[in-house]
């Protein structure tokens, strides 16, 4: 979610970390900062927003001798994005800069308060360096104190670290999150979370593996593994091609989201799962005292995940939920009732429509909550609270990371509500908690599905319409496969609950109308299958995603056996975003930027 950047050698560091930082500015621009050791003399600087004020700020500093340095343009996760919780965070002689989360943080945090550490951010990432000088104080290595701070942190991570008691070194730790070193002819070292920044300047790279660790220094690379035995480098061709490596070599970007979906699950999950209860630091448990209904407000995507939570939030936690779309509910003079808990729902927190009714909902005095992917954002300051995605940036105009995300953390926020209520046994909680898990793993692309999406898309490209039908939680995802399709393909799609075919749409039914069926193993299995049969006997053409064979549909997209309908949710949201993509492709449109549409809509 953030980008990390950093180097050792005699070149301009200031210049070759803020160009780097610029590559992985889409990654997250709340805040960046960089750290340079040259001379024995740290030089640091931070600034809040896009990368530009950081060049501003460092418009004077020069660095024109050998000098190691280290850079982040941060995504904030934990705490505000304010210069204070920019990275790179500060001990009393080392600076740290970290993608990912630190789990444990928390604890780690306590203990170094018990021995008199002063914190100057809120973040997670300020622990590693104050425990690496614990540990330095301790050992009196600066190695050997880095490789245990490494194995005392939980969580994922990609670390750079430099101290003053190795002024030739950069220590680096890799753990769920991307990091690779380059090499050159001059002796010089570049590290970066993605191989963008390092494109142009380094011909070979090493990519780390998860629990690698180690550092680096003008003469050498030495990485450790897991088990602390020594590992071998493995160097790789560097592409040339900075576009597509931002894209990491998929056609687009939205293509890209979707793959990503796995990792940004993980990310999204991660420190928020018990065993048998779910935990938000970020929330006030009195935040749902007097509480009787929900209402859920939103726009497009982000209104489907809504219309998924309405499912969740009345089945599990018993409180009446409601979903608006937003520019409806600004002008129909709706009632707002104290025991309400208005919740908006948005990718950017910015979106003209849902904002207002984050105000109208702020002055009736009703308890608000957002659940944004873009912190600092207009509905992250103004809500009473908010809950981080954690998506990372979404290039790609259609929406999918963020839909995936935003559906995780509804079905989180109704097992903590429910928890908080007692409206589910910890049984029952504990195994919704055993899916979640599972949610990353379903998530993951595999080529035989692409490739058999791919294949079947050619025969999707004209007709005079889609019809995606589902049941339950299932209506929504047809609703967004739909959306899907149209914003990219310009193809019409409407998306309907299974059961409404008879009662008019049917009418529509013939060999050119393609329905979409999402038929889920684990609910109302039957019933959908018998709403299939019927717009099949109308001749209309069948696709249909399932586990199970279904010998009615005129083509099938097998999805995994699932253990429950909640990860045929999952995998079938992989399908529709695949299907719409590869429709689009084919018929040669430009998948990223759809014709119409933009990404932040901030009018109304
Ligand atoms: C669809 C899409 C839009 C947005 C909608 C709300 O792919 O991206 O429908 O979901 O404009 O935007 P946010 O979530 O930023 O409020």
């Amino acid at each position: 979610m953030c980008g990390i950047v950093g180097y050792i050698g005699n070149k301009n560091s200031k210049e070759i970390l803020l160009e780097g930082l610029k590559e992985l500015e889409y990654r997250g621009y709340d805040s960046a900062g960089i750290a340079v050791l040259q001379n024995g003399k740290f030089d640091n600087f931070k600034a809040v927003g896009k990368l530009i004020n950081l060049e501003e700020k460092t418009k004077n500093f020069i660095t024109d001798k050998f000098s190691v340095g280290i850079g982040h343009t941060r995504w904030a996760t934990h705490g505000k994005p304010t210069e204070l919780n920019a990275h790179p965070h500060v001990g009393e002689s080392s600076y740290v800069v970290h993608n990912g989360i630190i789990e444990n943080y928390a604890t780690l945090k306590k203990e170094l308060q018990e021995i008199g550490v002063n914190f100057l951010s809120q973040t997670d990432t300020e622990v590693i360096v104050h425990q690496f000088e614990k540990n330095l104080r301790e050992l009196q290595n600066a190695f050997q104190a880095f490789e245990k701070t490494v194995s005392e942190l939980q969580g994922a991570y990609a670390i750079l670290l430099v101290t003053k008691d190795e002024p030739e070194r950069i220590f680096f730790a890799k753990h769920g999150s991307p990091m690779l070193v380059g090499i050159n002819e001059e002796n010089e070292k570049y590290f970066a979370s993605s191989d963008t920044p390092l494109i142009g300047h380094c011909k070979e790279v090493n990519y780390f593996e998860d629990g690698e660790y180690g550092y680096v220094t003008p003469q050498e690379i030495k990485i450790y593994g897991k088990d602390t035995k020594k590992r071998k480098t493995h160097f790789t061709k560097l592409s040339t091609n900075k576009l597509s490596s931002q894209k990491d070599g998929y056609r687009f970007f939205m293509e890209k989201e979707i793959y990503e979906q796995s990792t940004v699950i993980a990310d999204t999950l991660l420190g928020r799962l018990g065993v048998d209860e779910v935990v938000f630091d970020e929330l006030d448990t009195s935040l749902f005292n007097g509480i009787n209904e929900i209402k859920l407000c939103a726009c497009g995507t982000s209104y489907h995940a809504a219309l998924c939570a309405s499912y969740m939030f009345e089945r599990y936690t018993k409180i009446k939920t409601s979903v608006e779309v937003a520019s409806e509910f600004r002008y129909r003079s709706p009632i707002m009732t104290k025991d309400t808990l208005f919740v908006v729902i948005s990718q950017s927190g910015e979106t003209a429509d849902t904002l207002e009714t984050l105000k109208m909902a702020k002055e009736a005095d009703l308890k608000t909550l957002v659940i944004c992917n873009v912190d600092n954002s207009s509905m992250v300051r103004l809500a009473d609270a908010s809950i981080l995605t954690r998506a990372g940036v979404e290039k790609g105009v259609a929406s999918t990371k963020a839909f995936a995300t935003q559906v995780s953390v509804f079905w989180m926020l109704s097992l903590y509500i429910a928890g908080l209520r007692s409206s589910m046994s910890k049984e029952d909680i504990a195994y919704q908690i055993s899916l979640l898990r599972e949610v990353p793993a379903s998530v993951k692309v595999t080529d035989t599905t692409h490739e058999r999406i791919k294949r079947l898309s050619k025969r999707y490209l004209h007709g005079h319409g889609f019809f995606f039908i589902g049941r339950d939680i299932f209506y929504p995802l047809a609703l967004e496969g739909a959306l899907k399709l149209k914003e990219i393909s310009y193809l019409h799609a409407e998306g309907y609950p299974s059961g409404e075919m008879k009662h008019g749409p049917i009418a529509l039914a013939d060999p050119e109308l393609f329905t979409i069926a999402l038929l889920p193993q684990h609910l109302l299995y039957e019933k959908a299958k018998s709403n299939v049969e019927e717009l099949s006997a109308r001749d209309s053409t069948i696709c249909a995603i399932s586990a199970l064979e279904f010998d009615k549909a005129d083509d099938f997209i097998a999805i995994n056996e699932c253990r429950d309908y909640m990860l045929e949710f999952f995998e079938m949201m992989v399908v529709v975003q695949l299907l719409s993509l590869e429709i689009s492709i084919r018929l040669g449109n430009d998948v990223d930027m759809p014709r119409n549409l933009a990404k932040s809509v901030t009018v109304e």
